[in-house]
């Protein structure tokens, strides 16, 4: 059995020295293949005599297992070391820190409106809200605006449509938060102090206007309050809101159909090198209305005028945003994107703290 030696010494040999799994399936298939050696040579037993078989058939046949069980533990071994190099060659620091997550921001109008209900209601306010479509009588005729009167051209207002043939008045895209002042009153009565942030809509559009903004209502009515209630809660809030001593407020004679006597505030400012700041400078920039509300008005909401009056505001909320945080154009507001939120400082849910609130 000399030859049946030579081809197993030959085989573990070659098995012994694959050096990767490739090299050891070429040594199966030269060995134990369709085509391999060790199974031509048990395709020559049929040429054998059977005296000749009966010893070389066993013989091929264990030197077919014994190759067999050899390669199977090559095979294993080669697995082992492939793995064994890869987890060597492909580690991770699992030390190192993770890359930053996309982050998302609280808008600056949001936060703002945030602040202002958080100062409001320091002051003991509680937030009412109202429609955004509203019909024409809440918008306007409750508030002293019948359809003729001049105030009603000066709001730029949007229409809804209404279909061929219906003649009612048509709804508007509400052009201030007053009408809120009505349904509040209308459905909760008086004394009441509420605010009523939300969104407003004016054809208008330019560095300081967008055709939507926000702004936030105020309305306090009990037996005997006075403008001089109205302009100390006006001074308290920007105090508070702005953070900055010395906040300087103007009120400017006024008119709205809706308040008598009415006055505009407007705040100091100043525009130096294009940068906004509050409580400095020799500019000023109107942020609200405001006034005692008209007898009408209260009659309107169902409120005895003879009995109880008070006073309304109507307060720019993005106007407040841009002075805070001096960000010159009121549309960068609407129509950008994160980085510009990340330039103002503006970060996820980081909302600052209203340090001191308005007791200082
Ligand atoms: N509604 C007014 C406006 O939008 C503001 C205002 C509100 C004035 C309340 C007086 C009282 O311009």
């Amino acid at each position: 059995m000399d030859e049946t030696d030579g081809v197993r010494e030959r085989y573990l040999a070659a098995i012994a020295a694959a050096a990767d799994e490739a090299a050891l399936e070429a040594v199966r298939v030269a060995a134990l293949g369709k085509k391999g050696e060790v199974s031509g040579l048990m395709r020559g037993l049929g040429a054998m005599s059977p005296e000749q078989r009966q010893t070389a058939g066993p013989a091929l046949n264990a030197l077919k297992d014994e190759l067999t069980e050899a390669l199977a533990q090559a095979k294993e071994r080669l697995g082992d070391a492939a793995l064994e190099a890869r987890v060597a060659a492909e580690w991770a620091d699992v030390t190192l820190p993770g890359r930053p997550a996309g982050q998302g921001t609280v808008h600056p109008v949001s936060q703002v409106t945030d602040e202002v209900v958080a100062i409001f209601a320091d002051l003991g306010f509680s937030v009412a809200e109202g429609p955004q479509v509203e019909s024409d009588w809440y918008n306007f005729d409750a508030l002293n605006m019948p359809p003729e009167h001049p105030a009603r051209q000066e709001h730029d207002t949007f229409y809804m449509a209404r279909s061929e043939g219906d003649n009612r008045p048509p709804h508007v895209l509400r052009t201030h938060t007053s009408p809120v002042q009505i349904r509040h009153m209308e459905a909760h009565g008086v004394p009441c102090r509420v605010i009523a942030p939300g969104r407003v809509y004016r054809a208008d559009y330019d560095q300081t206007h967008t055709p939507m903004f926000h702004q936030v209502e105020g309305l306090a009515i009990d037996r005997d309050i006075s403008m001089a209630n109205l302009k100390w809660v006006l001074e308290e809030f920007c105090r508070a809101f702005f953070e900055v001593d010395g906040v300087e407020l103007k009120f400017r004679a006024s008119h709205f159909p809706f308040t008598e006597p009415s006055a505009e505030v407007d705040i100091r400012c100043s525009w130096a090198g294009g940068q906004l700041r509050v409580g400095e400078g020799d500019d000023w920039l109107e942020i609200l209305g405001s006034g005692m509300v008209h007898p009408k008005v209260l009659a309107a909401a169902g409120v005895d005028p003879e009995a109880w009056q008070g006073f309304a505001f109507g307060m720019g909320i993005d106007r407040l945003a841009m002075l805070k945080y001096g960000i010159p154009d009121l549309r960068a507001f609407f129509d950008s994107d994160l980085r510009w939120l990340r330039h103002y400082g503006f970060a996820a849910l980081d909302i600052p703290t209203l340090q001191g609130g308005i007791s200082r």
